[in-house]
């Protein structure tokens, strides 16, 4: 690593602290008046078991503090990994985040989202400042365990869990466990990943960036709404990466939507050789049938699903 760069500059050190990868989670809670409020928070964190205390933060901007400054309850819901729109869905500012819900009431008329990995039904502990943020410690009156896979959040993107294994990658394992096919998948993956990011950073750029830049340079033209939906990008990381892409002049906006560069066209060129590299480095030593029929068989399970 080079020199430590000066935490004065916001955006890098937003970028530093998105490599802390988290869960996401949708916080609610209730006025006494019934007004209803939910804001999706990577921010949560476990505190203490005994008294059982959990954490979150809210932005002192955000519109929700008004229901969080007279609730003495919420609930902190953590995503499960297909709970992407749901995270979607609160993470803007809108009149009703709740239009076309039915949420049930929890304690305090917190509103409940259902199929979560797990809820904690908090009653409000403490509140503290923490610079331009609320510090929200909540004790845990109950909780639901549901267990779902986990939706998270790692530089500026959603990701999924994958089990891990043994730390060290060398022969898969003998026996049954080497002959399963998630252990393999998840092994053949994290071989695949590890070395791929910090490839893709080197070339100047976060993976939000990374990954607008390739699907502009196959789908020129796209307006905000679909680049929203093919980028797949949180909302706020998406106005991120844009402004990002457009400060350095890789990106251009008019009426007809999202175009790159030439400079922005050239990254991209240099985002597809990190791949291929990447893949020519994995595929090194492989027998050139027997990667087609491994590609052949992925192929057929994603249709599976
Ligand atoms: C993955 C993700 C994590 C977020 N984490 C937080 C957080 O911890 N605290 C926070 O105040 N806002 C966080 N936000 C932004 C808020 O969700 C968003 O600003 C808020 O819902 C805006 O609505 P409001 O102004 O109506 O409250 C996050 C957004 C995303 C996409």
């Amino acid at each position: 690593m080079n020199a430590p760069a000066p935490a004065h500059d916001a955006r890098a050190l937003r970028r530093a602290l998105g490599n802390f990868a988290t869960g996401v989670t949708v916080v609610t809670a209730s006025s006494p008046d019934g007004e209803r409020a939910g804001v999706t928070a990577n921010s949560f964190n476990s505190v203490s078991l005994d008294p059982p205390l959990v954490l979150w933060s809210l932005d002192k901007r955000s519109a929700s503090n008004a229901v969080f400054d007279q609730a003495g309850h919420f609930v902190v819901h953590v995503l499960a990994a297909d709970q992407i729109e749901l995270s979607n869905r609160f993470a803007r500012a809108a009149a009703d985040k709740f239009a076309g819900l039915t949420p049930e009431t929890g304690r305090g008329g917190a509103p409940l989202l259902d199929g979560c990995a797990a809820r904690f039904h908090c009653r409000l502990h403490q509140r503290l400042d923490g610079g331009d943020h609320w510090i929200l410690l909540g004790l845990v009156e109950a909780f639901d365990d549901g267990g779902a896979a986990p939706l998270l959040y790692h530089q500026g993107m959603y990701a999924a869990a994958l089990p891990r294994g043994r730390p060290e990658a060398a022969e898969p394992l003998p026996g049954w466990l080497g002959d399963n096919l998630l252990y393999l998948l998840t092994q053949a993956l994290q071989a695949y990943q590890v070395s791929y990011r910090p490839r893709q950073l080197a070339a100047g750029l976060g993976g939000g960036e990374a990954r607008l830049l390739l699907v502009l340079e196959q789908q020129p033209g796209l307006d905000a709404c679909a680049l929203q939906r093919e980028a797949a990008l949180p909302p706020g990381e998406l106005e991120l990466a844009e402004a990002e892409l457009l400060r350095k002049g890789l990106l251009t906006r008019d009426a007809d939507g999202y175009r790159l560069s030439a400079a922005g066209r050239e990254q991209a060129a240099t985002l597809w050789r990190v791949a291929q590299r990447q893949q020519q480095d994995m595929q090194a030593g492989l027998d050139a049938q027997d990667l087609a029929a491994c590609k052949r068989a992925l192929r057929a399970l994603i249709r599976q699903t």
